[in-house]
């Protein structure tokens, strides 16, 4: 069952995340509130605390972290931010990648080692329960079943709502779902890297299928060409055009647009299908597809 509802349009409309947990289906990821490479504080945390909240007051209640931000940095970004938090904010967190540097991360999925991960993202977060908890990475060296198992133990123990996946093949999110209920899965996913098996899975089953770096980490929007001619002609913006396309591809997309700027957010959680004639999106992805500048936007800036 898809737990989708028609209306409002606001933010992509809304969806029950686990059955019951209602969160607008643009939400924000805070992976961009760090340093160069995802690595310490952001340059300007005044910035950081007023970007999550403005996309509160703008009503994002679905927002993503990960205890490898910064890393911690984002975890305590939000609390900071945002404690006490509304009680209709949704807060997203993962577990089992452990941090070497700038842009270097590596898969750890010993039991104990995720049990202090959930621990220590309760304390940072300032919550008793997380609403949501994603296993960012499976570590090929430990049993699935071990690192699920461990995180199904916090969940039983009440510490853990809903348990999610990341970066995964349709394959593993059926081994999983054996193992426990999969809520979430967070896939790379957008209008030029649309081709993952994974969501259909999660569509048939009704699983949340969040599309990270949902503008390309950026890549989208630093080409030219046939995406800002569309949406200019519809009176958009290239970043309101990707955006629309993902929540039109699936019932079950919850895309977390990331930014460090209040003007993009502002931008990002203004799309509005109403605005975008479905025929219109169509051709616009189609244009923009073939464009020899598509190919360029997802390997990194011009
Ligand atoms: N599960 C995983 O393994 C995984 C991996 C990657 C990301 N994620 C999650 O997904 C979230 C989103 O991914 P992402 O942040 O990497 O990439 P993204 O959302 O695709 O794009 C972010 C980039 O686009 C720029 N941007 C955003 N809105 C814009 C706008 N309206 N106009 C112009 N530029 C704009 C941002 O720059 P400015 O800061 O200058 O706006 C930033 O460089 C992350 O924050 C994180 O929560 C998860």
């Amino acid at each position: 069952m898809i737990h989708t509802t028609t209306a409002p349009r606001t933010l992509g409309g809304d969806f029950l995340l686990g059955g019951d947990l209602p969160v607008r289906r643009i939400g924000f990821g805070t992976m961009q509130l760090t340093g160069p490479g995802h690595w310490d504080h952001p340059a300007d945390m005044d910035n950081a605390k007023n970007v999550l909240r403005r996309a509160v007051e703008v009503g994002v209640n679905h927002l993503d972290t990960a205890d490898a931000y910064g890393p911690h940095v984002t975890e305590n970004l939000i609390r900071k931010a945002l404690h006490p938090y509304p009680p209709d904010l949704v807060i997203a967190t993962k577990g089992g990648l452990t941090r070497q540097g700038p842009n270097r991360w590596t898969p750890l999925g010993r039991p104990e080692y995720l049990r202090q991960c959930v621990e220590m993202s309760l304390r940072r977060l300032a919550v008793e329960r997380i609403d949501l908890y994603y296993l960012h990475r499976i570590d090929p060296a430990v049993p699935l079943t071990d690192q699920l198992g461990a995180l199904a133990d916090l969940q039983h123990a009440g510490k853990i709502r809903h348990l999610g996946l990341s970066k995964v093949t349709a394959d593993q999110i059926r081994q999983a779902a054996d193992i426990v209920t999969v809520a979430a899965v967070q896939n790379r996913f957008h209008l030029v890297a649309a081709d993952d098996p994974a969501l259909a899975f999660c569509e048939n089953a009704g699983i949340a299928y969040v599309p990270y770096a949902p503008l390309a980490a950026g890549g989208l929007l630093w080409a030219r060409g046939s995406l800002d001619y569309f949406a200019r002609a519809h009176g958009t913006t290239p970043a309101q055009l990707a955006l629309g396309w993902l929540l039109t591809a699936s019932a079950v997309t919850l895309p977390i647009p990331g930014t460090s700027s209040i003007s993009h957010l502002n931008d990002n959680v203004a799309t509005d299908l109403d605005n975008v004639p479905s025929a219109a999106l169509a051709a616009a992805v189609r244009a923009f597809r073939s464009s020899p500048r598509a190919a360029s936007t997802v390997t990194g800036r011009p």
